[in-house]
């Protein structure tokens, strides 16, 4: 075997021997049968094998579907975790165990769990490249299934040269996925057997038991968010977010604005990035797409502003509710001929077609040929079966190149200059449209205090609200006290401080539910409103929890929304906020050796609120 695997390397220029050794360690621990290295240009081909295999399925020119197993639909928190060899590295939220713990016990589930199979070798880069971050960008994924090579051609950039030419041979991350027998894996039961392992401080990444995008891309979220958050601390040298990030063009001023943020998984960083059409109110500002999942800040020595860079090469987004009034972008990005891939939506196989919730007002009226997302027709449903076609997290996946909006200067090595930095989530009521912060500290802690509804995103139950600090919960890597200090001091130290906001688009009406804000577009309007801010231009009102917009001074023109609607969004509910500030209270003693800034923000506010109240 390990003549064959050289062979494969040898064949595809893979000469790191670094990455050789390494992929001859897992390829005989795992049982492989064979090895192939992927590059980007392998893509035609890979997608001809899978389509033979019947691992995807046609939905049209140049576009393509598969189904993930019924039980492996999303990223599992639970089984979730960041080893580290230094116990200290615990936090709350990183469910760290020791790396001498858990390096024996995934390679046992992964010993032999490849038989038969061929082991993907994918080397990648999690930057522009050239970017001052690219040092800590490179990795190699192994994989087992084959949509998981096609999955990470798109959402990064795959090829040999990435890993040949390190200036530190040895500084890639080891990310191994090993997909294991799906059937018996007892998801979800207390005989789970999967384990999505980071070891933090060994830049390894063991992950076992899915083929699911968020679990087994490991470029994008293990490597992207958990790897990198926990280099970024340990470098002192940079944050790795999950954000988005866009660019904001005034033609009438020629300014252009770079806004990047957090918001928790499902709850709209994708459409923001995408849907502030370039036409938007009256064609005066175009905005462009960088970003719409993780973004790593640093700042310039040189001119002492903070730079982001959009680590990944494509986009991973939620397939609910994406229509032409919604997110026309999207639909754009993943058109014929885009090399697209779709999981787990619903999908005709007659005609190739494929549906979502959403995609259009009413799901095809002729069921003919169409079956949901786990292969069932729609024709031999029961009687009364009215559960989506298509799951709540389906996804499409499609490359950075293919967003109408994309910025011209996406791959410019150094990122872009931020301006402001705002997080969210899906909140149905106290949280207003948006509340501006021009703290450092009082934004940060308005991060660390980030709640939202739980989505379908993450296994767990739509519509519970829950903490998401800074939208990392799932990512967190180190302690959230040391999280916090990391935020200051990086942030801390640039000459131009970003302004911060709070942001929601998704307060509802008690009585019928409906959004109070009609969001996606629109939400450009909240955004232009705190560049404003920032400049001086508008003056807002000051709340207890930050600056909010005054009616007139936000741009309403040709916005349907109703007055008393309008007014809600724009009012803060003193009585629901002071009892938030209890709640929030016990969320942060969770967190050991949070910075004194953050309490006296937490104080101040509670003070505020209550002498208002
Ligand atoms: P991400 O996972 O954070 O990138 O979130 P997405 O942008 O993919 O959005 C998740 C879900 O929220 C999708 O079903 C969107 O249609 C929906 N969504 C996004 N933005 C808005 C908005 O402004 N208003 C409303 N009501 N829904 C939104
Ligand atoms: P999302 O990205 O934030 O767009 O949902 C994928 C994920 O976080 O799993
Ligand atoms: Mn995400
Ligand atoms: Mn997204």
């Amino acid at each position: 075997m390990v003549a064959a695997v050289d062979q494969a390397m040898d064949a595809a220029g893979l000469t790191n021997p670094h990455v050789r050794e390494y992929v001859n360690y897992w390829a005989e621990l795992t049982g492989a049968e064979r090895v192939e290295v992927v590059s980007a240009s392998d893509d035609s081909r890979l997608i001809k094998e899978s389509l033979a295999a019947g691992e995807i399925l046609p939905a049209g020119d140049g576009l393509y579907y598969s189904r993930s197993y019924f039980k492996d639909t999303a990223r599992s928190e639970e089984r979730t975790i960041v080893a580290s060899n230094n116990p200290s590295d615990a936090g709350v939220y990183n469910n760290w165990r020791s790396a001498e713990e858990m390096r024996p016990l995934l390679e046992g589930k992964m010993r032999g769990a490849s038989a038969g199979k061929t082991m993907y070798v994918i080397p990648y880069l999690m930057a522009p490249p050239g970017s001052p971050l690219e040092a800590y960008a490179a990795g190699v994924e192994l994989t087992d299934h084959r949509t998981v090579a096609l999955h990470m051609i798109r959402m990064s950039r795959v090829g040999v040269d990435f890993v040949n030419n390190l200036a530190d041979p040895n500084s890639f991350v080891r990310a191994v996925h090993v997909t294991g027998d799906l059937e018996n894996l007892g998801q979800g039961t207390p005989e789970d057997q999967r384990y999505f392992v980071t070891i933090g401080d060994e830049r390894t990444i063991l992950h076992f038991g899915s083929s699911y995008g968020g679990n087994a891309l490991l470029g994008k979220i293990a490597h992207g968010l958990r790897q990198a958050a926990y280099d970024g601390w340990a470098s002192g040298e940079f944050l790795a977010e999950q954000f988005m990030l866009v660019g904001i063009t005034d033609k009438k001023t020629g300014k252009k604005y770079h806004i990047c943020g957090g918001f928790p998984s499902a709850s709209g960083k994708t459409n923001l990035a995408m849907t502030l059409a370039p036409d938007a109110l009256g064609d005066r500002y175009y905005v462009e797409f960088y970003g719409d999942d993780i973004a790593w800040l640093r700042v310039d020595p040189e001119d002492g502003k903070i730079y982001a860079i959009n680590p990944e090469f494509g986009v991973f987004g939620v397939a609910k509710d994406t229509n032409a009034a919604t997110n026309p972008g999207a639909l754009d990005s993943v058109a014929p001929g885009t090399q697209s891939l779709f999981t787990n939506i619903a999908y005709n196989a007659d005609t190739n077609e494929v549906w979502w919730e959403g995609k259009t007002p009413e799901p095809p009226a002729d069921v003919t040929g169409w079956a949901d997302w786990k292969g069932n027709l729609i024709s031999e449903r029961a009687e009364g079966d009215d559960s989506p076609w298509a799951h709540p997290n389906s996804r499409f996946t499609t490359t950075l190149a293919n967003v109408p909006n994309i910025a011209a200067d996406f791959e410019n090595p150094k990122g872009v200059p931020i301006d402001a930095v705002i997080f969210g989530g899906r909140t149905r009521d106290r949280e207003p449209l948006i509340r501006a912060i021009t703290d450092l500290a009082e934004g940060v802690y308005d991060g660390l205090t980030l709640g939202a509804e739980a989505t379908f995103a993450a296994e767990g139950v739509d519509g519970q609200l829950r903490y998401d600090p800074m939208s990392m919960r799932p990512f967190m890597a180190y302690p959230e006290g040391a999280y916090a200090a990391h935020w200051l001091k990086v942030i801390g130290q640039a000459k131009d401080q970003p302004i911060f906001a709070h942001v929601n688009w998704f307060q509802r009406d008690p009585e019928d539910g409906h959004f109070l804000w009609p969001g996606y577009r629109e939400n450009l309007r909240p955004l232009l409103w705190l560049m404003e801010l920032k400049n001086g231009e508008v003056k807002g009102r000051q709340t207890p929890v930050g600056i909010i917009p005054t009616k007139d001074e936000l741009n309403l023109d040709g916005l349907e929304i109703k007055p008393e609607d309008l007014d809600t969004i724009l009012t803060i509910d003193n009585d629901r906020w002071r009892q938030e500030m209890g709640h929030r209270e016990k969320h942060l003693k969770q967190f050991d050796g949070l910075p004194e800034s953050i309490w006296e923000a937490h104080r101040r506010i509670t003070a505020d609120l209550e002498a208002e109240g």
